[in-house]
């Protein structure tokens, strides 16, 4: 077994921004607020607590929020989380996202207020515009980003869910400005590599703009419990349980693999999705799981502390690839 305690941290595309591979998602926190957060159970912020503690004491150095994760509860939640642990904003990183759907660029000046108000004293190292779709081209929206950089109200720009040709126009605008596009924030897992196909993953690398992979553990289908004992799926709402139940058996030779190499790395089979996903392209990806216990984001931070051997590596791969 390889084992590397030390994390080697990485930049957020061509920036300055140095990031552990694995943050700790926070969509998981907006439980209550606004349409987004119907759709996640209601934790005790004295949890919220323990999970961003736990996260931080495993060595993870950044958050990924929203606007749209409850329309300021994950992002205040994050800050009160952090505050708790007795971090200020000099020691970590924040990325959080623009909504864009049904708005203008000219929305981006006026949502900024709201979530540096949320986030109550940390700052912005990364803002994203969360999805394709709004009424303006890309180009209006990164000369927006462009401004609120130039304005010193966030440190670095992102996209999510862009495809390689809105990519290569966000990249292109910023570009004029000076400013590199940081990262595509995407959906990539073992059970869902898209981005390998589309071009996604190929335009990341040509233009020196890093993944960030979001449901890293296709939402606890990749870490087993599912597998292990079906009966957990009968606590999940309706709309996760039906896909949970279907891929169950599909998913099955992948599990056991990623089982039997958790056993030689004394890991768990989270821990070696997590692990495959930061390691199988390089540097170019990094993952941010979410987590609703302690337990959960204590296993994503070990998941950064060990390597998979080229060999297991590929052997991950093959049998990942029959089932997309
Ligand atoms: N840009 C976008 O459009 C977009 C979309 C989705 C998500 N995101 C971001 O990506 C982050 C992660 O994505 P995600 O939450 O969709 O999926 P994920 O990270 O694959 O799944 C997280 C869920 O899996 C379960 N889990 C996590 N670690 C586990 C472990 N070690 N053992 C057992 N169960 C575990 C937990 O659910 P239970 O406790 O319920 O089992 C947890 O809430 C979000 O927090 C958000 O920041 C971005």
């Amino acid at each position: 077994m390889e084992t590397n305690t030390s994390i080697q941290m990485r930049h957020l595309g061509k920036t300055d921004i140095l990031v552990t591979p694995i943050g700790l998602g926070v969509m998981e926190l907006a439980g209550g607020g606004g349409l987004i957060g119907r759709m996640f159970p209601v934790i005790s912020q004295e949890d919220k607590n323990a999970i961003i503690k736990a996260a931080l004491d495993g060595g993870i150095n950044w958050f990924d929020t929203a606007e749209m994760y409850g329309a300021g509860v994950s992002e205040r939640s994050l800050a009160i989380g952090l505050k708790a642990a007795g971090k200020t904003d000099r020691d970590v990183i924040i990325a959080t996202k623009w909504q864009p759907i049904l708005r203008t660029a000219r929305n981006i000046p006026h949502s900024i207020e709201d979530r540096l108000h949320f986030l109550d004293g940390f700052s912005i190292a990364n803002y994203m515009v969360h999805q394709p779709y709004s009424f303006s081209s890309p180009e209006a929206e990164m000369n927006a980003m462009a401004d609120l950089l130039e304005a010193g109200k966030i440190r670095s720009v992102g996209v999510s869910n862009f495809n390689p040709a809105r990519m290569r126009r966000a990249h292109a605008a910023l570009a004029k400005r000076g400013i590199p596009l940081a990262v595509n924030q995407v959906h990539y897992n073992l059970l869902h590599r898209q981005i390998e196909s589309n071009g996604v993953l190929d335009t990341a690398r040509e233009l020196g703009v890093t993944i960030t992979a979001y449901s890293p553990v296709a939402r606890g289908l990749l870490t087993g419990k599912y597998h292990q004992d079906p009966a957990l799926l009968a606590r999940l709402p309706g709309w996760r349980r039906a896909s949970m139940a279907r891929n169950l058996e599909r998913t099955r030779p992948l599990i056991n693999v990623l089982a039997e190499i958790a056993t030689l790395h004394a890991a768990t089979i989270a821990q070696v999705a997590l692990n495959w996903l930061i390691n199988f392209n390089g540097e170019l990806v990094v993952t941010i799981p979410g987590a609703t216990k302690v337990r959960q984001a204590e296993e994503s931070a070990g998941a950064m502390k060990f390597l998979l051997t080229g060999e297991e590596l590929s052997r991950i791969d093959v049998v990942s690839r029959k089932l997309q």
